[in-house]
């Protein structure tokens, strides 16, 4: 154990936040960690928008289903897959990127370089002491962030960070079985393992519930997944990375 595993081993979201905002000097150590993460081919294909301002705040939290903790933080960053610096850097060149930069694995190097960053930053965050909560529900309405933040074609708006200094405490969640996630050699062959593994979570996780609401809910992490997975959601999304340049090869 070290405090960099202690950190991390603590995590919990946090939704509500003192009326505080971060020092500069916290928002460039949150940035500087995010810009250390590993970087595939040091492409460095994303960006993070640091949102202050109480008017854009409110907007987003309301593209993100008026989520509170999203107009009320220390700080609110919005991370975004970027390859609009890239397809400059081919016009400054006057060299042919652009069937790099529109194919689908450049498009997965933006969102795996930018969540990289995120969790770097939000490690970073919490070993100040301050709280988190990742926002994906900006991705209601990209075109209305895209509006909000000024973003140009090539860049899209993943998810949002609110940071702040925590005026609540909360319960960690458990996660699935470690057995479970990590694999040896080869994915995990046995079918009837599999199954129970996931079984022997679902009751752990409805004990949980049922401890944390006094009995109000009772639900098990399938069921919460198959709720979740039956609806499909923001469909409009591959048309939105197209319509941005990305993801067209
Ligand atoms: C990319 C991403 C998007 C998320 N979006 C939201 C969100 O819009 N609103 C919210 O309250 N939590 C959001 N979360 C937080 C998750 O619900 C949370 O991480 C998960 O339930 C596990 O809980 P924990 O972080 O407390 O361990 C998001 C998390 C991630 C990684």
């Amino acid at each position: 154990m070290n405090p960099v595993i202690e950190t991390i081993l603590n995590h919990r979201s946090i939704r509500k936040f003192k009326d505080q905002p971060l020092s500069k000097e916290q928002i460039e150590l949150i940035v500087k960690s995010a810009q250390a993460a590993s970087t595939s081919s040091y492409i460095q294909a994303y960006s993070i928008i640091g949102v202050s301002d109480p008017a854009k705040k409110q907007a987003l939290s309301e593209v993100a289903g008026n989520q509170a903790y999203v107009a009320n933080n220390g700080h609110f960053f919005v991370f975004c897959a970027d390859l609009h610096r890239h397809q400059k850097i081919g016009e400054y060149e006057g060299r042919n990127v652009m069937p790099s930069i529109e194919s689908t694995e450049k498009f997965m190097v933006t969102l795996i370089d930018a969540a990289l960053a995120a969790q770097n930053a939000a490690v970073a965050a919490e070993s100040m002491g301050l709280g988190l909560c990742y926002i994906g529900g900006i991705r209601n309405n990209l075109e209305k962030v895209a509006e909000i933040l000024k973003t140009p074609d090539h860049v899209i708006p993943l998810f949002g960070l609110a940071v702040g200094f925590p005026d609540t405490q909360t319960d960690q969640k458990p996660r699935l079985p470690l057995e479970h996630v990590y694999h040896e050699n080869e994915y995990q062959q046995d079918e009837a393992l599999y199954k129970k593994q996931i079984e022997e979570y679902d009751q752990l996780i409805q004990a949980y519930y049922i401890k944390r609401t006094s009995g109000k809910r009772d639900d098990t992490w399938s069921t919460q997944m198959c709720e979740m997975l039956e609806k499909q959601s923001r469909m409009y999304m591959k048309e939105f990375v197209q319509k941005k340049g990305l993801n067209l090869k």
